[in-house]
């Protein structure tokens, strides 16, 4: 057997991606730091190329086990699981997953809007229980279409979410670090999401995960959502004040909320779990069969640009 140059670095991969990640390079799966840290020097001095998934930290330490490591290819759009400044300085190259999953991301976002206001899960309940089948009409809920709706990040997942809510007929308002082009009327708020959310009724938070966005959307900017506010997240549980917002949703401050990510994933807050103003999906955003396989694709592309000395189709750094 060849000497691996490829380490796989996740335990998430499913058959079919670890497998198209494996026909890349001769390559070893150690998906823990323990199991990193007790490979033989030499097989460590080998590995070349890194392979991740997921959201567990990659952090400089765990680079250094790897002297020769010259690309962490990530499979996400967000990396904020690899210190890119630790990788950066080493030399290392860091790789993500673009695009590809914009649409998916955005649909699972109206999804959870349409969920939580016309009560999706709630009348699915109704039919099967019974409760329909004795005459009882269920009460009247939320109309989603026309209202004002915030973007937090007007990045490309932003964008996707912003023209679905168009075509709900909705007041789209959006921050960003700079203007964009966009239709006529989307209202601009510099990067003052407390402005904007004075301004909407839904905040949708697309914004890029890390240290520069931690606890972006801030209490006071939950506080000025006010009673009919809906926080929708498919960004990362850091983006949002989390204990502000289950206080907020404890209170009625706010309406609801529709999350797709969480601090401290997969344990979420017990408190969430126990709200009923609350839709909860588990970091499902990208994950269809399509957009998987596209993902899986993109990464296995950039490794193998990566082996064969051509230039990396989505890097990072
Ligand atoms: C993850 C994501 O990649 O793309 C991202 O940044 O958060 C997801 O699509 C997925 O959970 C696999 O780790």
């Amino acid at each position: 057997m060849s000497h691996p140059k490829l380490l796989i670095s996740a335990p998430f991969f499913t058959p079919d991606e670890l497998a198209r990640v494996e026909a890349v390079a001769p390559s070893v799966l150690a998906g823990t730091p323990e199991e990193r840290a007790a490979l033989p020097e030499d097989l460590r001095a080998g590995i070349t190329a890194m392979a991740n998934k997921g959201h567990k930290p990659i952090d400089g330490a765990q680079m250094d086990l790897f002297p020769n490591l010259e690309v962490i290819a990530q499979f996400g759009v967000g990396y904020d699981a690899i210190d890119v400044a630790a990788a950066t300085e080493r030399g290392i190259r860091v790789t993500n997953t673009p695009d590809v999953l914009n649409e998916d991301v955005a649909d699972l976002a109206l999804a959870m809007m349409l969920g939580w206001c016309r009560e999706i899960i709630k009348g699915d309940a109704w039919v099967r229980d019974g409760t329909w089948d004795t005459g009882e009409s269920m009460p009247l809920n939320r109309k989603m279409s026309g209202a004002p709706v915030g973007i937090a990040g007007m990045g490309r997942i932003g964008r996707a979410i912003a023209d679905r809510c168009a075509g709900f007929g909705m007041e789209v308002h959006y921050t960003s670090r700079s203007e964009k082009e966009t239709p006529e009327g989307w209202v601009y708020h510099g990067e003052d999401v407390v402005a904007m959310a004075d301004a909407v009724e839904w905040l949708v938070v697309a914004v890029v995960g890390g240290e520069h966005t931690k606890g972006y959307v801030s209490k006071e900017a939950i506080k000025a959502l006010g009673p009919r506010g809906v926080v929708i997240n498919i960004a990362r549980g850091t983006c949002i004040d989390e204990e502000a917002l289950i206080e907020a949703l404890e209170t009625g401050e706010i309406a609801g909320a529709g999350l797709d990510v969480f601090n401290n994933e997969p344990h979420v807050d017990p408190r969430l779990i126990a709200l009923p103003n609350v839709l909860l999906q588990p970091h499902q955003a990208s994950a269809t069969v399509e957009t998987r396989r596209d993902m899986s694709l993109l990464q296995c592309a950039n490794l193998s640009a990566y082996f064969a000395g051509e230039a990396l189709l989505t890097p990072v750094n």
